[in-house]
Parts: C-alpha cells; structure tokens; sequence
C-alpha cells in the first residue's frame, strides 16, 4: 500500500519557542497512525535539531528541511546541503515549492540538479508541482505540470523515483482559502500517476504518494484524502493551528 503523510509545512513561521509549544500540544492530542500513514513537519532550518529530538522515538513521525543546495559543499553562503541536513538527524527535504520558485527562481533544471545530489545521498525530496492561476483558467495545467515532472525528474532511474514523494500544489489555492475541489485534484493526481506510469511502467507509478496542497484544512481533509489518487496532503495555514493539523493527521486513510 502507498504511503499516505500528512506533511505539514511551516514556511517562515513561528519562533522557536512558538514552534516547538505546537510540537509539544500536537504530540499531546491523540493520533493514532498505522505503519502505511506518516506525519511529517518541515520548519526552519534553525528549528531542524528541535524538531529532531522533539519527534525522537515517535513511530511514523519525520522531520523535513524546506529547501537544500544543489551544491555538495564550499563558498555558497546562506546556502545548506544535503550533508548538512543529515548531520542534524534530517532524512527528507521539501524540492520546488512554488515559493521557491516564484520567489527564488527555482527553475526545473535547477531542481533536478537538486533531487539528483539528494537521491546520490539518501536524503528523501517532495517534489512540488503545480500551476498559476492562469494556467488553470487556459485549461492547460496537465501539459504544464508534464513539463515540470518532465524536466525535473525524467532523467532518475526507476529506483530514485521511487524515494521521492510527489506534492501536487495548485499555486491559486495556496493560502487563498481557495480549495481545489476534490474532484479537481483527483483529476490532475491521476493524469500524474499516469504520466509517471506511461515513462516508468504503472507498479512503479502506482508505488508512489502524491500530496495535495492548496488550504487543505481539517474541515476538507477527509474528502480530499478519500480520493484514489490522492495520498495525503502538504499544509501550510493549517498545519500551525494544533486542532486543525491533528485533524488532518487523522483524516489519513
Ligand atoms: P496553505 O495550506 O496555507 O494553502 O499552503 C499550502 C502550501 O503551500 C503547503 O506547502
């Protein structure tokens, strides 16, 4: 059975002392996750060995980077690798948010060398995908998230693939409040699976979660996360409110 994760995604949110209160409250309310679900928490990169020792010992609870180089070492200041990462307990990174690339002009390619020196070191990516709104409105958000997956992660053998968790973020429903509804994100997950199935064969496409993130919140988590192709979801907003992200954790099949 795929993985189903709940994976929260602080962004540049929260002090420390507030980051690791919500840790603490999250940890206290119960939440009962089966060996094929997981919760994991990306936070700030200063946040990391809290959050390590905070999760230390929990079944089926991770810690996750929000970013990495591509670059394995050296004069490349404000940046941090891979090994980095490793050295403080981290085993998976968040690739390609689309902040990343509007904000910080993350191109597929830059994005590719990003998931090949993670894949070349064991560390796990969610590669985010996903379109702008006017994208959508022309109805061409499959041929734009091909071109993505395409790029980015075409080039991995079938065994890299299979490390990575695929986020499918539609950018016009990020901390809009604006959901895709759930027959919108089954549609597009399913075009992924597809196109992941049409270059590496459907058991290696159908071994591989797909998130959805865009103001999943507790109140739509259940719904979305009954779609068949749809195996959890990447939240923003919700996942800083205790209530709202337990819920989520538990709204995983
Ligand atoms: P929101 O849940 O705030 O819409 O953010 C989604 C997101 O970008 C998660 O990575």
């Amino acid at each position: 059975m795929r993985k189903k994760i709940a994976a929260a995604n602080w962004k540049m949110n929260l002090t420390l002392q507030q980051g690791e209160q919500l840790l603490t409250d999250i940890l206290l309310k119960p939440h009962d996750l089966k060996a094929h679900q997981q919760a994991l928490f990306a936070v700030p990169f200063p946040y990391l060995p809290m959050a390590v020792n905070k999760l230390a010992g929990k079944n089926n609870v991770f810690v996750a980077a929000q970013n990495c180089s591509n670059k394995k070492s050296g004069a490349y200041t404000g940046e941090v690798s891979v090994e980095i990462l490793q050295s403080v307990g981290i085993e998976y990174v968040v690739l390609g948010h689309s902040e990343r690339r509007e904000y910080f002009n993350e191109s597929n390619q830059l994005l590719a060398e990003k998931l090949d020196i993670c894949l070349a070191n064991n560390m796990k990516p969610i590669f985010c995908c996903g379109e702008p709104l006017a994208i959508r409105e022309a109805n061409t958000q499959n041929e734009f998230v091909a071109k993505q997956l395409a790029e980015s992660l075409y080039h991995l053998s079938a065994a890299q693939l299979q490390e990575i968790v695929i986020a499918y973020e539609p950018i016009w429903a990020i901390g809009t409040g604006k959901t895709a509804t759930s027959a919108q994100a089954q549609e597009i997950h399913a075009f992924i699976r597809a196109e992941l199935a049409a270059k590496y064969g459907a058991a290696i496409a159908d071994s591989i979660s797909i998130l959805y993130g865009g103001s999943v919140k507790a109140s739509n988590a259940v719904e979305l996360f009954s779609q068949p192709d749809v195996d959890g979801g990447l939240v923003g907003g919700a996942s800083l409110i205790v209530d709202e992200f337990v819920a989520i954790i538990n709204a995983l099949p």
